[in-house]
């Protein structure tokens, strides 16, 4: 965790609750009453121990069977004190922390020269904004190392042809699996530190990034800082009370990683003659210091790696304990000449659960607000977390700072492509002995959206892009198909134009969809595609928000019958919005990009009615309740044509076409609303609609295509077609400003510059 961008307001909040490494995750490890082992389940081996403490008990319970056995010894040699060191010696000359100074560098050294190895940790599909992070740092002096998570199967195979195109630009040939938090992203770090000390690649600093970071000053600002401070190691400590942060950083408990899981297993004490110092992550270490944890056989140094190999959020505070404790200690400065862009409110949800027995905080995406967090006195070259995704107004402007705008008239400058799917990878990669809901879901719209644009039935969906414009004024998909003569075809499918739903009263934009991010306050899937068996959310954006007033959105299936209402009470100043996001059962966040959300997830039982839905908003007056001019906004829900990826049988179509017996899981009483909508179904009709569902349930094959091309022609619309072959009629991709083959040279690499750069 990077503490250092938080203002006064957040730190002395900080002090004072449960942050990144909060208190234990009590929701996720099983009650101590609830755990009720079989029998022989704590005898995994009889020559191990007994299991006395709770949270052992509670890993090697809820651990994959090859896990077990493996917790269940690491808990015994703790047990028996043979697991971690209990002493470490300290061998810097100072008593006590020793922190060096480097202040910012302002007269230019012409002759400054310093050659960077980036280790560039990434995931996911982002590729576009990975290649305009590389287009920003490339210099020919440097060196830049790529390690691809072991899932992120696309990604790598896109990255390797990058390596092909400059040979500066490298691929780690082995794949670890970095969980957040995990001590497999220290592993990965320091096995990419061995790989670029032990490949005599010439480098004099290793800076570690992610996607999304991105250079906040020029490579020239950067090579001055690094030549001046070339005998130093820059990294961010926490900033607090040392047992504070031993504490709330789960630094007293023993972690083991397994299962892509950091299971807590126990307690422990931190080693005697040491002082364990931590914070960010994100480092700047010198050639001789990094050479030094790679080949030093230095006993201490061997103790440290061992007592952090059970440590949560390791990479966090290994190099720190290591450089403070060591004689390295006055290379030591406080600094990782970054900035991080935390939101603790919206941050620190507790969203990682699921991988670690802890609360975790991650930092929040720049959106353009914030960029005023990088004016400070200290020393910065990079910032984090920027998502194009969420934000291009944000990269977009730290570029521009940084080396100027592009011209005006340089095409896609709002537009940002990521890939959803790829069809090699989800052949190579995908486990046809586990149906994948999503996949599945989303495979049926992609198949119908075929059939809606008449396309060939041999054309072969290749890949899928979602297409997002600056703020999101438009988003819509990109299929690329490869035709049976070869040609590429690309079909462009975006949402049919509802009407614009921003009244005059109070304006709101209504949003539904999978994939609601608690931390961006986005959908990650921006536009919204739905099948049957998925949770969705709604999301209301409220623009110019001056006074208070009470929201409630009601929700129709297809039949018009009200399904759901989610009530938000949104208060008028910003203050009382940051108050209620934490005490209600709604997000609602104040003042991102100047509008106010609010999102709650819907209270639908799966799977849902397949059909075209209706959303609508209300406000409650003090004794009124009065719909939003305009309001209205539709949505559609796939039903399912494939299962596990075969195209569906009758059975598990019956299961999952069908919808629900009871729309609300709550059993919410929602009568209420036919006093208000004029639309809701008698019961004559509301029995016809039940009977052609469950007709239309039995649907598979052509029926079951006719009924899904039906409602997604309601929701969606073939906007245009484009061919990469210059002799077919068709618009030409290349000049289809939705096309991925359309021009994006902020993401083209292309060749290098005189200067070594490539921007
Ligand atoms: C922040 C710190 O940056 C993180 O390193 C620390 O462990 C917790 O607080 P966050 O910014 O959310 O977390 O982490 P993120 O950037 O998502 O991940 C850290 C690094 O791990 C990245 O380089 C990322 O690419 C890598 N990672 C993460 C993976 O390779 N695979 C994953 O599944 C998750």
């Amino acid at each position: 965790l990077d503490p250092n961008s938080l203002n006064e307001n957040d730190r002395s909040k900080r002090a004072n609750e449960p942050r990144s490494t909060q208190k234990p995750a009590q929701a996720q490890v099983p009650d101590r009453a609830d755990v009720k082992a079989p029998e022989n389940l704590f005898k995994v081996d009889e020559n191990l121990c007994e299991v006395t403490h709770n949270d052992a008990k509670s890993a090697i319970q809820r651990a994959s069977d090859e896990c077990k056995p493996k917790i269940h010894k690491s808990y015994c040699d703790h047990k028996a004190g043979m697991l971690l060191p209990s002493r470490i010696e300290r061998t810097c000359p100072h008593a006590k922390r020793f922190v060096a100074q480097a202040p910012a560098v302002t007269t230019k050294n012409p002759d400054a020269k310093i050659r960077i190895c980036y280790f560039l940790i990434v995931h996911g599909r982002s590729l576009r904004q990975i290649k305009r992070l590389v287009k920003n740092i490339y210099h020919t002096d440097h060196v830049l190392y790529f390690h691809v998570d072991s899932r992120s199967h696309w990604l790598h195979s896109e990255l390797k042809k990058l390596t092909l195109e400059y040979p500066n630009i490298f691929l780690a040939d082995w794949r670890e699996t970095p969980i957040w938090g995990g001590t497999s992203l220290l592993t990965t770090i320091f096995r990419g530190l061995t790989d670029m000390v032990e490949k005599q690649y010439k480098w004099d600093f290793f800076i570690n990034l992610s996607f999304a970071d991105f250079p906040v000053k020029s490579n020239d600002d950067l090579v001055q800082f690094l030549f001046k401070y070339r005998d130093k190691n820059f990294m961010k400590s926490h900033g607090r009370e040392p047992e504070k942060f031993i504490t709330k950083q789960g630094l007293d408990r023993v972690f083991f990683e397994c299962d892509n899981h950091m299971y807590r297993i126990s307690e422990r004490k931190t080693p005697i003659g040491i002082e364990i110092d931590g914070g960010s992550d994100w480092i700047a270490l010198n050639r001789e210091f990094s050479e030094w944890l790679v080949f030093s056989k230095d006993e201490n140094l061997e103790q440290l790696k061992i007592w952090f190999n059970f440590t949560l959020l390791p990479a966090e505070s290994f190099f720190h304990t290591a450089v403070q404790n060591t004689h390295w200690c006055e290379s030591f400065v406080d600094n990782n000449i970054r900035v991080t862009n935390w939101n603790r409110a919206r941050g620190c949800k507790c969203q990682y659960k699921a991988i670690v027995d802890w609360c975790g905080c991650s930092p929040n995406d720049f959106m353009p607000k914030d960029l005023n967090r990088l004016k400070t006195s200290r020393p910065i070259f990079f910032a984090r977390k920027f998502e194009e995704f969420v934000s291009q107004e944000a990269v977009h402007k730290v570029e521009a700072d940084v080396y100027g705008e592009y011209s005006s008239g340089t095409p896609s400058l709002n537009s940002y492509w990521e890939n959803i799917y790829n069809a090699e990878e989800t052949e190579r990669f995908s486990d046809p002995s586990k149906a994948d809901i999503t996949k599945d879901g989303q495979i049926s719209i992609f198949n119908s959206w075929k059939r809606l644009a008449k396309l060939d039935g041999s054309a072969k969906l290749t890949d899928v892009h979602i297409y997002l414009e600056r703020k999101r004024a438009e988003v819509g998909y990109v299929l690329e198909y490869k035709l049976e003569n070869g040609d590429t075809r690309q079909i462009y499918v975006k949402k049919k134009d509802e009407p614009n739903n921003e009244s005059d009263e109070i304006p709101i934009s209504i949003q539904i969809g999978t994939k609601w991010d608690v931390k961006e306050l986005v959908f990650r899937d921006p536009g919204g595609l739905i099948s049957t068996q998925l949770p969705i959310h709604a999301s209301l954006r409220f623009h110019n928000v001056h006074e208070k007033f009470h929201a409630i959105a009601v929700i129709q299936d297809p039949s018009g019958t009200p399904a759901d209402q989610i009530e938000m009470d949104i208060p008028e100043d910003e203050e009382k919005r940051k108050r209620r996001a934490k005490t209600s059962t709604f997000h609602c966040e104040g003042e991102l990009g100047g509008e106010v959300v609010a999102a709650d997830k819907l209270a639908l039982s799966l799977p849902l009615r397949p059909g075209v839905w209706t959303v609508s908003v209300y406000v409650r007056g003090t004794r009124s309740m009065k719909y939003i001019e305009d309001s209205k906004t539709h949505f559609t829900v796939s039903p399912l044509g494939l299962f596990a990826g075969k195209p569906i049988g009758s059975s598990d179509a019956a299961r999952s076409n069908g919808g629900a017996k009871v729309l609300n899981n709550k059993k919410k009483d929602l009568k209420l609303w036919n006093r208000f909508i004029d639309d809701v179904p008698t019961a004559d009709k509301s029995s016809h609609f039940a009977l052609s569902l469950a007709k239309n349930s039995s649907f598979v094959s052509e029926q079951l295509n006719s009924w899904t091309d039906e409602i997604l022609s309601q929701g969606w619309t073939i906007a245009s077609t484009c061919t990469t072959n210059s002799l077919s009629p068709l618009p030409d991709c290349s000049k289809s400003y939705w096309s991925t083959f359309y021009p994006d040279p902020k993401s083209e690499l292309g060749e290098v510059n005189s200067n070594g750069r490539l921007r």
